[in-house]
Parts: structure tokens; sequence; C-alpha cells
């Protein structure tokens, strides 16, 4: 398994592109089952987890190429299977959103549960129980949804609590719904209002995307589009926080800052000096960060998939920080590898007390989940000597050539196979 080798202690100074959003770009694949029309989607980010949805898709039918001007064509003229196999549904989650559209094109589904993750049980509950309210009849056999359901029947839905697959699960089930479905306590994150608006180029009628109640008139059929999915804002808010906790003074481009408030507010709290553009954002970080409090919540609030990477950079502050962690029960792992590079934090319950540092000594440290392997690289930029960050396949599955970018940027990184 790679390693990423990381000698710390570098300013990185410089300029950097934000790659296309993943959590964008997967819901884009997927809806392609909706129509048997061609989708092209412009700017694909190149990561595992997009490869590991391509394959499912062509499992499932669909012919997948590579336009000359680099976007992807994927066509689903016929579904030929409906099934998504445990082994693919194991390693990425994200591949429960064929059960929507899968039922709305051919009202028969056979989708693994997903088990729980690293970071948490993370059950598809409002998944189903949104399908069920929309006509489909569901059970659970040996692990798998099986599910079937005649042509959908618009339905107002209350979602429990906030989810975004869910959400988006169910709005593109509603799409060729028969009348007019509306899911109250929607989620409201870009990358739900970007799948909202590749559905209405596919000829879908949506209202309130982005809000926390959407409406959804359902239409006959779909056909294709052209698409460009909007930037990674998680992968951008990550590159910034490099500029923050090495000192260093970094400006992202190709950047949606209008997605990234909660973020950019807690860096400047943080001691960070940001100038924000158009579509880009430079970040001078701080001489020693300003300890301040952190509380994870649903878009617009702070996002949890930036949880660990701000606990790196308040691990050196001058003061204790409070971070709690309202969206999963289990997204502290990255505290005890930090730990192991001096950080002085401690668990108690949702809430990590983080008691700042003056710098983290190098280390080898193990990644347990994407964004925790983030916050380790972050750590190993600021960190005095060398840090080795093993199981980098967990970086791989949401960041495109992150250390390339790093590198560009002045850091002495670089990977070990
Ligand atoms: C999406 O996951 C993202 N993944 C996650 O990003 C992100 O952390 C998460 O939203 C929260 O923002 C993609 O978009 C592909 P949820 P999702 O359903 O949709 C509970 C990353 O790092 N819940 O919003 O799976 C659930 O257990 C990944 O890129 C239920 O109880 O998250 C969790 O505690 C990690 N029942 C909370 O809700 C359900 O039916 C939020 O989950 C659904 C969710």
């Amino acid at each position: 398994m790679a390693s990423l080798e990381i000698e710390g202690g570098v300013r990185l100074k410089g300029q950097v592109p934000s790659s296309p959003a993943k959590n964008a770009a997967l819901p884009a694949l997927v809806a392609s089952l909706l129509t048997a029309e061609p989708v092209v989607l412009e700017n694909l980010p190149a990561l595992a987890d997009v490869r590991t949805i391509s394959q499912l898709l062509e499992r499932l039918g669909a012919e997948l190429s590579q336009e000359p001007d680099g976007a992807t064509r994927v066509q689903v003229r016929q579904v030929k299977s409906h099934e998504a196999p445990y082994e693919l549904v194991s390693t990425m989650r994200a591949s429960v959103l064929v059960l929507g559209p899968l039922l709305a094109r051919t009202g028969l589904a056979r989708v693994a549960l997903p088990g729980g993750c690293a970071i948490g049980l993370r059950p598809i509950d409002q998944h189903l129980k949104g399908l069920k309210r929309l006509g489909a009849d569901i059970g659970i056999q040996n692990g798998y949804v099986e599910a079937r359901s005649s042509r959908f029947k618009g339905c107002r839905m209350t979602l429990d609590l906030v989810t975004v697959t869910g959400t988006e699960n169910l709005m593109m089930a509603a799409v060729l719904a028969e009348g007019t479905t509306v899911i109250e306590n929607a989620a409201r994150e870009p990358e739900v209002v970007d799948l909202a608006r590749l559905l209405e180029a596919m000829g879908a009628r949506i209202e309130g995307a982005g809000t926390e109640r959407i409406e959804i008139l359902g239409v006959p059929e779909l056909g294709g589009c052209r698409h460009r999915v909007i930037p990674d804002r998680i992968e951008t808010g990550t590159l910034l926080v490099a500029g923050a906790i090495t000192g260093g003074d970094v400006t992202v481009t190709n950047a949606a800052p209008r997605n990234l408030s909660a973020l950019l507010a807690k860096l400047e709290e943080a001691g960070a000096l940001l100038e924000v553009g158009e579509d880009w954002v430079r970040c001078r970080g701080p001489e020693r960060p300003s300890p301040t409090d952190v509380i994870t919540s649903p878009f617009p609030g702070f996002p949890t998939d930036m949880q660990a990477q701000v606990m790196s950079l308040l691990g050196l502050a001058d003061g204790l920080s409070r971070i709690t962690e309202t969206i999963f029960e289990n997204r502290f792992m990255h505290a005890a590898e930090l730990n192991r590079m001096g950080a002085r934090i401690e668990i108690d319950g949702a809430t990590a007390l983080v008691q700042g540092v003056s710098h983290y000594q190098g280390a080898p440290v193990m990644a347990t989940d994407l964004r925790a392997s983030a916050s380790l690289v972050l750590a190993g930029l600021a960190a005095k000597g060398r840090t080795e960050v093993s199981r980098v396949y967990h970086l791989d599955r949401g960041y495109e050539r992150l250390e390339a970018k790093l590198q560009a940027l002045g850091a002495r990184i670089r990977r070990i196979p």
C-alpha cells in the first residue's frame, strides 16, 4: 500500500486550482440511469470513487466513453442488470444512489445494504422510507435491499433528519413519478443543488433545491444533456487549511467561495487573513493559530467533511478549542494519530477538547478514512521533521493528485509505493 512521506516546516506559497466535486460527480453519473439518451459530464475528477461508480454503472448497462475534449459521455440505452453487488457497495456507500433511479426507470432494484464504515453506522432508513412513500415495495433479504415498484406516485414526505444522499436518491426517484412530490427537511448542500440543475437540464421540473423544501413535478421521461460539475468545496477548504497551518500564502482558484462561508469564517476566527474573489480564495496563515470552537452541522453550517482538517489546524493554536461533531458518531479517529504527533486532544463524547501545542513532531501515522487522511497530511506539512502517512488509498478516494498540488505550493511531499 502506498504512503505519503512529508518533510514538514515549509510555508506553502502560490496558487492551485480546485478540482470538480467528488460528491457532485457521483450523483451526476448515477442520474444517467434516468434516460436512454447520452449525458455528457464535462469535468469529472480523476478519483477512485468516480472509477468505482463508473464500474457499477457499466454493470447496470451504461456505456461510458471519453470525448476528445476530455468530457465523459455516459449512456444507458437499456438497463442490463438491476443489481448493485455487495463487493462494490461495501467499498463505496454512495452506490446506494442507484436505488431511486433504477426504480424510477425500470421498477426493479437489488442493492446491497451498505455496511457501516469507519466514521459511523450510516444507515439508509430515510432513503427506504421515502421510496416506500413513493410506492415501492421494499424487502431486506440476505443483506440486500430488494425493491420493486410500478410508476412512482408523487407524494409529500418529511425526512426525519437531514441526509445528503437520501435527498439526492429521493429527488432522482421522484422526477419520473406521476404527479408532484414534496420533500420536507431536505438537505441544502451545494451538491444537491448541482444535481437538481443537472436533472432540470434533462427535462425535470424541480423547485426549491438548496432549501429545506424541494418540490418535484414528475414528467413522463427525461433526455440527455451536457453538464459541468461544481468545484469541490471540501478540497478547496483542505488546500486553504494547508496555507493556514504552514503560515503560508495560498490562493485556490476555480473555487466556489459562496459554498464555503462557514469554513472561511472559522479560518478567520483562527487568525488566517482571507481575500475572497468570485471564483478564488487567498489564505495567509497566522504565525500561530488562535483557538476557536467548531460545531459541525448540515449546510450552510460548518461541514463535517472539514472537521478533521480544522482539528489539525487548531491543534497548534495558543489555547483550548472545542470541536463538536454532530453528524457522525465516530469521526474523531484522526485525534489519536494527531496525538502521536504531539497534539493534546481529549475526546469527551461528541466533543474533542483540543489544547493547542506549539508544534507537531513528524511521525509515522495511519489514515483511517478519507478526511482523516487529509488531516494527517496537513499536520505533517506543519510538523518538525518527517511524517509518513500510510494507507493513502483513503486519500485517493476523494483527492485528485493532492501531493502534486501541494508540491506545486512548495511542500516537500512524495508518494512511496
Ligand atoms: C454525504 O454522505 C457525503 N457523501 C459525505 O461525504 C458527507 O460527510 C455527508 O453527506 C454529510 O455531509 C456523498 O455525498 C457521497 P448523510 P451521506 O446521509 O449522504 C444519518 C466524504 O468525506 N443517516 O447526510 O451518506 C447518517 O448516519 C463523505 O466525502 C441516517 O440515520 O451522509 C449520518 O449520521 C463522507 N439515515 C447523518 O444522517 C439515513 O437514511 C448524515 O448522513 C441517512 C443518513
